[in-house]
């Protein structure tokens, strides 16, 4: 059976490991092919560890396992002349460009008054200004293509909020906001743009390292201990459940969802 995404091209940011690997080998078995970019290296600040080029490596071999082409290339977002001849290059290799998803970033936390400026414009550079230029250097491929569905990878702290990371927070309700910005400018092209909300998920980034951060910042302010306590029995979801949720927005079958915040996070952001 035909995959819904069968002839289409993808670029995925943030592809080495976790939520963006599972997004390639989702949208490849959908039958898309892809363009995918890691930083696959030592990464800025955080406290749980970094992904390798082999991961990026291993998540080549996943999509092609599915049968689909993939260009994959180790590119930092927050350098925009880079992403972009990657991308022209892979728009020519792999001959259009219809899905984007603009899922790199990075997680820091600590309480507000242990944020450095370097801790917080690390994060705005990474996942907002890397959100950007991500959606600048696609874009116009999109507009060749004649549309296209966009998708912003925000989080649960890009609708709620989420204690003990202010850069984190900020970083994801602007996400929230780059894709209302686009959705708007690029509608009359026939681009969606959407961003997905995930709560927590069992990746590189929400590993123990990540819960002994924050069990020390809970110590700093114990009433903010419970947000975002999930109402489904599970406190973490799998990669693969936001990939699905991706995947959906990418098909036809979102093709009147635009402009939408759409959460996977097991209800979460109303505790
Ligand atoms: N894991 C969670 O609980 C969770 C929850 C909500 C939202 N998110 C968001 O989901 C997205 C994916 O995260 P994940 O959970 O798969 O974590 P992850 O750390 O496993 O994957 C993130 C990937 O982004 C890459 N990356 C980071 N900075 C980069 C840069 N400057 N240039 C290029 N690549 C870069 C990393 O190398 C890594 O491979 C992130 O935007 C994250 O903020 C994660």
């Amino acid at each position: 059976m035909a995959g819904k995404l069968e002839g289409k091209v993808a670029f995925i940011t943030g592809a080495a490991r976790g939520q963006g690997r599972a997004h390639a080998v989702r949208l490849a078995r959908e039958g898309a092919d892809i363009i995918a970019i890691d930083v696959a290296g030592p990464l800025p600040l955080v406290v749980y560890e970094s992904p390798t080029e082999e991961d990026l490596r291993e998540t080549a071999r996943l999509v092609k396992a599915e049968n689909r082409r993939i260009v994959a290339e180790r590119c930092d977002v927050r350098d925009l002349a880079t992403m972009r001849s990657i991308v022209d290059d892979g728009v020519r290799q792999l001959g259009r460009l219809d899905i984007v998803v603009a899922n790199a970033g990075i997680c820091i936390l600590a309480p507000w008054d242990e944020t450095t400026p370097e801790n917080f414009q690390t994060t705005i550079d990474t996942n907002v200004v890397g959100v950007w230029n991500t959606v600048m250097v696609s874009a116009p491929h999109l507009i060749t293509a004649g549309g296209g569905s966009i998708i912003l990878t925000s989080s649960y702290a890009g609708k709620k909020m989420q204690p003990f990371a202010v850069g984190y927070t900020a970083s994801k309700h602007a996400v929230t906001g780059l894709a209302r910005a686009f959705a708007a400018e690029l509608g009359r092209h026939r681009i969606r743009v959407n961003s997905v909300h995930p709560g927590t998920v069992k990746t590189g980034m929400a590993t123990a390292d990540m819960q002994n951060a924050m069990a020390r910042a809970i110590e700093t302010n114990p009433s903010l201990g419970n947000m975002g306590t999930p109402f489904l029995p599970a406190w973490a979801m799998e990669a693969e459940d936001i990939a699905g949720a991706v995947a959906f927005l990418a098909s036809d079958d979102a093709r009147f969802i635009t402009s939408e915040h759409l959460s996977i996070d097991a209800g979460m952001q109303y505790f």
